[in-house]
C-alpha cells in the first residue's frame, strides 16, 4: 500500500502491508474480524436481549461507530502518526496527551486476555484434529477444561508465541495472503453452519429471539454491552485505526472504505449469531442458563452442533481453523500496535519491544487463564481476572478514549477540517450523521455509559 508517512515499513501493523486499491479495507477488516465477531458478539447478544441488543448494536455501528471509524482513520491520515503523536500534533495540552495515551494503552490490556481465548480456540482445533468430537460436545467439558490450569496455560502460551513469531519474522505479506483467502472461506463456512443451525428443530425460536426485538429484554446493560462490543468489534478507541489511517493513501475515499469495513464486520457478527443462538434453542430449548453462559457460549454450543452434523469432525477442523486464523490476524494487529507504541515512545528496538511485550502478555494473560482454575479466588471488584480486563478495557477505558477522540475532533481539529479531509476525493454522504454523532450522540452516550458501568461494577446501581 502506498504510504504517506514517515514510518518504516517494518513498524506497520500486519494488515497494513496490503497493496492495491483494497489495501486499507482488507487490512482493517482483517483486524476487525476476529474473536469479537465470532465468540463475543453471539454471547452478548444472547445474554443482553437478543433482538433488542441487535437493534441497538446496529444503530450504534452505523451512527457512532461509523463516525469514530471515519475520525480515527482521518486523524491517522492527516498526521501520519500513531495515537500519542497524533493527539500531540493537534493539541499540546495535558488533557490531549492523556487522550493519546489512553488510546495507546487499551490494546495492552486487551491483547493478553485475547490470547487466552485464542489458546482455547487452539485447544478446540487440536481436539477436532485428534478426533475428540464427541468428548467436546459433552456438557461440562468446557468448564472442566478451562479450570484444568496446565493445558489452557500451555495453549495460551502457544498462541502468544505464534503471534510473536509472525511479528518478529515480519511476514506481514503472508498474513495478507492468508487473510485474502480466509475471509471469503470464513463467510462461506459461516453461511453453511448457520443454515444448518437454523434448520434444526426448535431453532426458529432462536431466530425469533435474535431478530424480533422485545422491549422486555431491554436493560441499561443492553446499551452498555452493545457499545463496548461496537468498539471491540470495529477495533475502535484503541489507537489501531489511527495507526492504520496513517498508512492510508490520500486519494482513498475514506467514507466508502469505512462503509465496507462496517458492513463486512457486521455481516460476520450476525452470521456468527445465526450459527450459535438458534442452536442454543435447538439443543437446549433456549435454556436461560445457556443463553447467559457468557464467554463459554461458543465453546459449548458449536461442538453440540458439530457432533450432530455427521461430518462434524472435518467441519470442526475447518471451523476452528478459521476462528483461529481470524483470532491470529487480530492478535497480530493488537500486538503490532503495542510494539509500535513501545518503539515510538521508548525508543526501544523492534526485537526488544516484541520480547518485552511478549513477556508482559504472558504474565498478565496467565493471571487471566489461571483465573478459571488455580487463581479462582483472585477476584477484582468481584470479577474474575479475564472478566475484569474485559470490563476495564471495554466499559471504562474505551469510552474515555472515544470521548477524547470526540473532543479532539470537535474542539481541536474542527468538524470543518474533518469534512475537508473526507471531501478530498468524494462527496461526504453521511455528513449530517457524522456531525450529529460526534457533537451530541457520542459524548452524551459515552458519559452515561461510563458513569453507569462504573457505578454498577461497584454495586452502587444495578443496570
Ligand atoms: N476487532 C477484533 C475482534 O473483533 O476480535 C479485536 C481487535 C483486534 C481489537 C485488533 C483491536 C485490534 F487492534
Amino acid at each position: 500500500m502506498a504510504s504517506t508517512n514517515s514510518k518504516s515499513p517494518e513498524t506497520k501493523p500486519s494488515g497494513s502491508a496490503f497493496t492495491g486499491k483494497m489495501g486499507y479495507v482488507m487490512a482493517a477488516a482483517a483486524s476487525a474480524v476476529g474473536l469479537g465477531n465470532i465468540w463475543r458478539f453471539p454471547y452478548l447478544c444472547a445474554k443482553y436481549g437478543g433482538g433488542i441488543f441487535l437493534v441497538v448494536y446496529l444503530i450504534l455501528v452505523f451512527t457512532f461507530g461509523y463516525a469514530l471509524l471515519m475520525s480515527e482513520t482521518a486523524i491517522g491520515r492527516m498526521t501520519g502518526k500513531s495515537p500519542i503523536g497524533a493527539f500531540k500534533q493537534f493539541s499540546n495540552t495535558k488533557a490531549s496527551a492523556f487522550g493519546g495515551w489512553m488510546n495507546a494503552i487499551v490494546p495492552f490490556i486487551i491483547c493478553p486476555y485475547y490470547a487466552v481465548i485464542g489458546g482455547w480456540v487452539v485447544k478446540y482445533l487440536v481436539g477436532y484434529c485428534t478426533g475428540e468430537t464427541q468428548a467436546m460436545a459433552v456438557d461440562g467439558y468446557f468448564g472442566g477444561y478451562i479450570s484444568s490450569n496446565l493445558q489452557p496455560e500451555l495453549f495460551f502460551i502457544i498462541f502468544v508465541l505464534l503471534t510473536l513469531v509472525v511479528i518478529l519474522g515480519g511476514v506481514q505479506n503472508g498474513v495478507e495472503k492468508v487473510s485474502r483467502i480466509m475471509m471469503p472461506v470464513l463467510i462461506i463456512l459461516a453461511v453453511v453452519v448457520s443454515i444448518y443451525s437454523c434448520t434444526r428443530p426448535g431453532a426458529i425460536d432462536g431466530i425469533k429471539y435474535m431478530f424480533i426485538p422485545n422491549i422486555h429484554n431491554f436493560s441499561m446493560m443492553t446499551i452498555v454491552s452493545a457499545m463496548g462490543q461496537m468498539f471491540y468489534s470495529l477495533s475502535l478507541a484503541m489507537g489501531i485505526m489511527i495507526t492504520y489511517g496513517s498508512y492510508v493513501d490520500k486519494n482513498q475515499d475514506l467514507e466508502d472504505s469505512t462503509t465496507k469495513i462496517e458492513f463486512f464486520d457486521t455481516l460476520v457478527a450476525v452470521l456468527a449469531g445465526l450459527m450459535i443462538i438458534p442452536a442454543v434453542f435447538a439443543f437446549s430449548g433456549g435454556d436461560p442458563d445457556t443463553l447467559n453462559a457468557g464467554p463459554s457460549l461458543m465453546f459449548v454450543t458449536i461442538p453440540k452442533v458439530l457432533v450432530s452434523m455427521g461430518f462434524g469432525t472435518p467441519a470442526g477442523i475447518v471451523f476452528f481453523l478459521l476462528v483461529f486464523l481470524a483470532a491470529l490476524t487480530s492478535a497480530i494487529s493488537l500486538t503490532e500496535t503495542c510494539v509500535g507504541t513501545l518503539t515510538d515512545e521508548l525508543g526501544w528496538g523492534r526485537a526488544k519491544s516484541t520480547l518485552i511485550f511478549g513477556t508482559y502478555a504472558i504474565l498478565l494473560g496467565s493471571l487471566a487463564s489461571l483465573g478459571y482454575g488455580a487463581l479462582g479466588n483472585l477476584k477484582i471488584i468481584g470479577m474474575q481476572v479475564l472478566d475484569f480486563l474485559d470490563f476495564i478495557s471495554n466499559s471504562v477505558m474505551m469510552p474515555i478514549s472515544a470521548l477524547a477522540i470526540c473532543i479532539l475532533v470537535t474542539r481541536c481539529i474542527g468538524l470543518k477540517t474533518m469534512a475537508d479531509e473526507f471531501e478530498r476525493n468524494s462527496k461526504f454522504k453521511r455528513k449530517p450523521i457524522y456531525n450529529f454523532s460526534m457533537k451530541y450522540l457520542a459524548p452524551v452516550a459515552l458519559i452515561i455509559i461510563l458513569i453507569s458501568s462504573v457505578l454498577s461494577a461497584f454495586g452502587i446501581i444495578s443496570i
